[in-house]
């Protein structure tokens, strides 16, 4: 059994240890907003939070996360009212939306380790998060836009 935090609820799962928590929450827990993109950590699709910082669950074996708290994008808020989901309705970000949530989880760990990032903080913490659609310039916006959010309910 691998027990772990997922979203606050406690979780027992009787998986194989080495099986990439990306496919523990999709499949066994039915967590689906986590897409599966490259499977090579190369795209950011499946990022997730570990203990508060992006991680990549294509990457991460479930027996990595035994005992740590995993957020998912359903457990970012409970009714999309994190600044960074605010933002990303406000500017309207998505457009296929397949890389999405690994964009906002990406967005929401740099915000929660950096409340006023520059540019460059935002290059460097989002460059590796892929977006075939090519949003780059509504997510760096829609991160800048919920940098003042935050700020302002802070
Ligand atoms: S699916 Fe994990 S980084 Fe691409
Ligand atoms: S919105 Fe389509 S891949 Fe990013």
């Amino acid at each position: 059994m691998i027990r772990l935090t997922v979203n606050g609820q406690q979780q027992a799962l009787d998986v194989d240890p080495q099986t990439p928590l990306l496919w523990v929450l999709r499949d066994h827990l039915g967590l689906t907003g986590t897409k599966f993109g490259c499977g090579i950590a190369q795209c950011g699709a499946c990022t997730v939070h570990l203990d508060g910082v992006a991680t990549r669950s294509c990457v991460t074996p479930v027996s990595a996360v035994e005992g740590r708290a995993v957020t998912t994008i359903e457990g970012l808020s409970t009714d999309a009212e994190h600044p960074v989901q605010q933002a990303w309705i406000d500017l309207d970000v998505p457009q296929c939306g397949f890389c999405q949530s690994g964009q906002i989880m990406a967005a929401a760990s740099l915000l929660a380790e950096n409340p006023t990032p520059n540019d460059a903080d935002i290059d460097q913490a989002m460059s590796g998060t892929l977006c075939r659609c090519g949003t780059y310039n509504r997510v760096r916006a829609a991160i800048k836009r919920a940098a003042e959010t935050g700020t302002e309910e802070a």
